[in-house]
């Protein structure tokens, strides 16, 4: 853990019926707030680091999306769709009546894109962080498919074997194998028809690129500068396609920039969040 630890403010978990699931939250701090939505295949506890640091100003909440952590599963594919439905169904589930920031990482930044185009009335501001705004290729797809079968037949394993080695940069390879290792039995730890709803889940997910031109709210992009699965120039030209969005790329970090270098991290939505709550012009 590297974030300064606000230990004033308690650490809530809960379950929370949003909708037909129930959803495993966990939050803290009070003020404006913060949604926090996990990468593949993880939880909220990638988001550890935020919920220590960024509790001292806002309200920050990291649910388990369904099928991960311990959140139910539900019924058939788990799409990226359906994952946005769940966060707006949590909201009043948690009492929040006053529009959201929402922080995304990979799939969560593909949920993030669907929560925008469904349920944009209930946003405040978006932080899109090492995620892709392009579907599936036919192959990327197809690949995705054979893995879920393999996954519901072997355990979470060889997702585990698959993911971890394109999630992390150099950096963190050599000075921080203890949060490899934690992720590892995250992954691990996760259900394997969590897992395999969710890749038939990105495997159909829409096209976004079309959504960024209309994107008309303060929007954060960031990006590790050894992201392997979603790269600097990807991201790059992702947040030159909204119109106002701001784009960061931090250091010494892959594709797990909250966990890899959280001080860096924080520091750039720390910036974009006060700007935001001001309702200031955005930098
Ligand atoms: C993630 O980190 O959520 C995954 O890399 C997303 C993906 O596999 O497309």
């Amino acid at each position: 853990m590297n974030g300064s630890q606000d230990t004033s403010r308690p650490l809530v978990e809960r379950t929370v019926q949003a909708g037909q699931l129930e959803l495993h939250v966990a939050e803290r701090g009070d003020g404006m707030p913060v949604v926090f939505a996990h990468g593949f295949p993880l939880d909220h506890t990638m988001w550890e680091n935020q919920l220590c640091t960024l509790a001292e100003n806002w309200r920050v909440i990291a649910p388990d999306l369904r099928g991960f952590g311990r959140s139910q599963v539900g019924p058939g594919v788990a799409t990226m769709e359906a994952m946005a439905d769940d966060l707006a169904d949590m909201l009043p589930a948690l009492g929040i009546d006053e529009p959201i920031v929402l922080v995304g990482l990979s799939m969560g930044g593909y949920v993030a894109f669907q929560f925008w185009r469904k349920h944009r009335h209930l946003l405040r501001g978006l932080v899109l962080c090492d995620t892709r705004s392009i579907p599936d290729t036919a192959e990327a797809a197809a690949g995705r498919r054979k893995l879920a079968a393999q996954t519901l037949a072997e355990g979470p394993a060889p997702v585990a074997a698959g993911m971890l080695p394109k999630l992390f940069g150099p950096h963190a390879r050599e000075h921080d194998p203890a949060t490899i290792e934690a992720t590892r039995k995250v992954i691990m730890n996760t259900l394997p028809q969590g897992i395999a709803a969710a890749l038939e889940g990105m495997a159909t997910r829409p096209d976004a690129t079309s959504y960024l031109a209309e994107m008309a709210l303060p929007t954060l992009v960031v990006v590790g500068q050894d992201d392997a699965i979603s790269s600097v120039d990807e991201m790059r030209t992702l947040a030159h396609g909204i119109k106002d969005g701001e784009f960061v790329v931090i250091p010494r970090s892959g594709h797990m920039t909250p966990l890899e270098n959280p001080a860096e991290f924080n520091e750039a939505l720390e910036q974009f969040l006060t700007r935001v709550e001001r309702g200031g012009p955005q930098s």
